[in-house]
């Protein structure tokens, strides 16, 4: 994967940057190359603009991988009590953007799953996942997600969890979207596994687990 591509994507997409594309980079190769069994599966995924990414890797190295994509297209659902920024409809893209996007970097569209979590991941996840990316913001749906996906991974899975970020580890300044982490702790509370930070700069704020 080149640098020339993965600052086109972070022009391209405002919510994609250079840095979250190389911890993508990093920890999906090594989850296909490990040959842990399963598909890749993004939970929210907007535009598109990190699916394209995800399944530009996929073909680079493990072209048989499915690769299964969620979102409302209708934007974020209500807040709860510990989601700050963002409101009800806040980040809404289109179906034909992902399709205009995947098509735009001559690539094969994945399975495209439209709808609120609640109503397609109970039936529309893959029974086994490899390596599962959850960017959705707000304590409901990272924990609905976690709920469905943490059953389906195989050994050694990878999940990785965008804004997670812990205010006594990282000090510089975050998104701000603390519903994430605690839809985190309260889902880990009875779990082997326990999130691990990835360090990075500015805004950027990541987790990540295998599953055991
Ligand atoms: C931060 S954006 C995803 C960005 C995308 N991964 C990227 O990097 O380009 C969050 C997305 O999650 C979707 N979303 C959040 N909660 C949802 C829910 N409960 N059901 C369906 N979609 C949801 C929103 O519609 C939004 O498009």
């Amino acid at each position: 994967m080149d640098k020339i591509t993965m600052q086109k994507l972070a022009d391209e997409h405002p919510m994609v940057s250079v840095e979250r594309l190389e911890n993508i980079y990093h920890n999906l190769s090594h989850t296909l190359l490990s040959n842990i069994s399963g598909a890749v599966v993004e939970i929210g995924c907007n535009a598109g603009g990190t699916s394209v990414f995800l399944k530009m890797i996929i073909n680079e190295l493990a072209p048989d991988r499915e690769l299964h994509v969620y979102d409302s297209f209708r934007g974020l659902p209500q807040k709860s009590f510990y989601d700050t920024l963002f409101d009800e409809g806040d980040l809404a893209a289109s179906l034909y953007e992902v399709k205009n996007n995947f098509c735009k970097w001559g690539l094969d569209l994945p399975v495209i799953h439209r709808g609120w979590f609640q109503d397609t991941l109970p039936t529309e996840l893959p029974n086994c996942i490899a390596f599962a990316y959850l960017d959705s913001d707000f304590y409901d749906s990272i924990l609905i997600s976690l709920q469905h996906v943490y059953s389906r991974l195989s050994n050694n899975a990878f999940v990785l969890i965008d804004d997670y970020w812990d205010s006594d580890q990282i000090t510089q300044d975050s998104l701000g979207l603390p519903g994430v982490k605690k839809a985190c702790d309260v889902f880990f509370i009875d779990k082997l596994e326990k999130i691990n930070l990835l360090p990075g700069s500015g805004n950027l704020a990541m987790g990540y687990f295998r599953k055991r």
